[in-house]
């Protein structure tokens, strides 16, 4: 799955940098990160750590995303697809096709995942719902 020649580092940066541009820069999305991100370059180099381990396997992130999700308050299926939507128009940019797919998949298994474990933790007794519908 991960490949270390799938891309540079630079290439990684530059996708972080792009993408957290266009979070920043959204009406929705930009201030659920503002309150709860005091630093944003010591973000950005966590989550340039996390993209490095996942899509290269350098096993430089160690952190758990999960309870750091899980504890945001109000999340909701649309406001991961709108994470999606971001993320797939910075990908779909990039010239390094192989890792713009791998990133993308990638991106919607995981969302997929913290959107599955955020119900799961909130509402036990609940079936939790797909990210694709409501
Ligand atoms: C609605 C969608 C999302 C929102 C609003 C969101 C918001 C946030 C916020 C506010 C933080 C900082 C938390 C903290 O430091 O306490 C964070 C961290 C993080 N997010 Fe997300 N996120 C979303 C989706 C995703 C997705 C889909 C991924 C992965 C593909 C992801 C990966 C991460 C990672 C790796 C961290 C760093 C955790 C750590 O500190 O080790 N997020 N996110």
């Amino acid at each position: 799955m991960a490949r270390p020649d799938l891309c540079t580092q630079e290439e990684i940066r530059q996708l972080v940098d792009q993408f957290y541009g266009r979070i920043r820069a959204d009406p929705v999305l930009g201030p659920i990160f503002d309150a709860h991100i005091d630093d944003w370059p010591a973000h950005l180099e966590i989550m340039v750590r996390f993209w490095s381990s996942i899509l290269l396997g350098s096993g430089e992130y160690s952190g758990t995303p999960m309870p750091k999700h899980v504890a945001l308050p109000a999340l909701n299926a649309s406001l991961f697809r709108r994470w999606l939507d971001l993320f797939h128009t910075t990908t779909s940019a990039l010239p390094n096709r192989d890792m713009a797919n791998q990133a993308d998949e990638l991106a919607q298994r995981i969302a997929r995942s913290l959107w599955y474990g955020y119900q799961m933790n909130r509402e036990p007794n609940r079936m939790p719902a797909e990210l694709d519908n409501d």
